[in-house]
């Protein structure tokens, strides 16, 4: 059988046209799954993202005795329903858990591992081995976790042991660590308070206040208060997922660079946690409207329609780089193609992603021939530089494969994406979305 696992891209000579939709929100994916399995009572989660990551979350679920139904609706959005089995209603698994290349799974699930009355082993790829799990080890062990790493990395060998109430300042802003802390607080004895320096996506209080619990928030302080009495429990889901503002960024920039464009993508979710790309490309003079606003599962959404104009370079520090955080490789597409100086600060947690964002990304954009001038905490470049199509590589980085591809339309002549099977990591259907708007863009065999 012949693999797909290159994509083609030529330059773009004629604009990019159309309205589209993308798949579901993955971070929002992750936690409905988890938390409708936690349920007292079968929940429906609509619009549901079946990408590689999300999917392993999927399987853990079922792994711990979950009953999962789907309804395929298309590749790219299924429906659930999800047998909730009450918070103490997991069972024990046969085997080590399996998150693959997914530090939202890992990350949340040890939260939620910390809380059972079994012994479990979070595990995943060699890629998500590398990635720190120090961050959500120490905070669940303050609240009395049993949990063991390897140096701080996965495999997370988790014991029961009884939880506590607790009170962490956060040293980076990070949903991950926030919501591992929340789960975890679900099980224990008392209020658990999480101070966060920056507004990171609060996907997982919007669900757990939706499923009946109270969390309250003050000055970067948010909590979960103590469980009411007779126990805690969460009402089941009945929701449907927006659309993933961080897989609309790549069509968005897209439409923005290439001239004379003007796409439209629909109901995506557009929380202001997540949005830092909308404002900054505003800053450098991109032409974005919002309209058909509503809400959905608790979440704003809205079609986003982006027309190409000149873009200028700015510089980007906190507290925007956090509502931005998974936007930076396509970002700094964009940046090559503005005029002037674009500067990324406070960016150093791009380095701890599924690669190092920063190094990585530079690395693989001067192939293109593009320079991109490298700091500890970020990055500068000024624009607009001429690039020529490359051969590059997506270091099984969705998020880096979707950004070298789209830089290949405003490369003169073709570009050739290797390992870009990982693009449906978050976003199935990427290349076909991209060929609806006439990018010329397509799957090749690898060579
Ligand atoms: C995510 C949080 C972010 C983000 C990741 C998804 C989430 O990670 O980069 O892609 O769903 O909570 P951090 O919490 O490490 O910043």
């Amino acid at each position: 059988m012949t693999s797909f696992n290159q994509v083609i891209i030529h330059r773009q000579t004629t604009p990019l046209i159309g309205a589209v939709s993308v798949p579901g929100d993955k971070s929002i994916s992750h936690r409905a799954v988890m938390l409708a399995a936690l349920a007292d009572g079968p929940s429906t989660i609509r619009n549901w993202l079946p990408a590689g990551d999300t999917l392993a979350t999927l399987e853990v679920m079922r792994a711990l005795g979950v009953v999962i139904e789907i309804d395929r609706r298309n590749s790219h959005s299924w429906d659930l329903r999800v047998e909730g089995r009450g918070l103490r209603g997991l069972k024990r698994p046969s085997g080590s858990l399996d998150c693959h290349h997914a530090g939202t799974a890992i990350r949340l699930l040890s939260g939620i591992m910390a809380g059972q009355s079994f012994p479990s082993v979070l595990d995943g790829s060699e890629q998500l081995r590398k990635r720190p799990m120090g961050r959500v080890t120490e905070p669940l062990r303050l609240m009395g976790a049993d949990i063991r790493s390897e140096e701080g990395h996965a495999p997370l060998s988790i014991r029961p042991s009884a939880l506590h109430g607790m009170e962490y300042k956060m040293k980076v802003a990070s949903a991950q660590v926030k919501s591992s802390i929340l789960l975890a607080g679900l099980y224990a004895d008392d209020a658990v308070r999480v101070y966060e320096p920056g507004p990171a996506r609060d996907h997982t209080e919007r669900l757990l206040i939706a499923m009946g619990t109270i969390i309250a928030k003050s000055e970067g302080w948010v909590t979960l208060g103590e469980a009411p009495l007779g126990g805690r429990r969460l009402l089941p889901l009945d929701m449907t997922v927006p659309g993933d503002f961080s897989s609309a960024a790549f069509p968005l920039v897209a439409a923005a660079i290439v001239p004379d464009s003007q796409i439209t993508i629909k109901q995506v979710g557009i929380n202001a946690t997540r949005t830092g790309l909308l404002a900054m490309l505003r800053d450098m003079g991109a032409n974005i409207t919002l309209s058909n606003q509503s809400v959905t599962g608790g979440e704003p959404i809205a079609d986003l329609t982006v027309s190409f104009t000149e873009l200028r370079g700015i510089e980007v520090g906190e507290p925007t780089v956090v509502k931005a955080i998974d936007e930076f490789p396509i970002w700094t597409v964009a940046t090559t193609q503005a005029a002037g100086q674009s500067v990324a600060r406070d960016a150093t947690e791009l380095r701890v992603k599924e690669v190092d964002r920063i190094a990585v990304m530079a690395e693989e954009m001067r192939r293109f021939g593009a320079n991109i001038d490298e700091r500890e905490d970020g990055f500068t470049v000024v624009g607009p530089q001429r690039l020529s199509g490359a051969r590059v590589d997506s270091h099984d980085d969705h998020r880096l494969g979707m950004a070298l591809a789209v830089t290949g339309l405003v490369a003169a002549g073709t570009t050739v994406v290797d390992d870009a099977a990982c693009m449906a990591d978050s976003f199935p259907g990427f290349i076909e979305t991209m060929q609806q708007l006439g990018a010329s863009m397509e799957w090749g065999a690898a060579g």
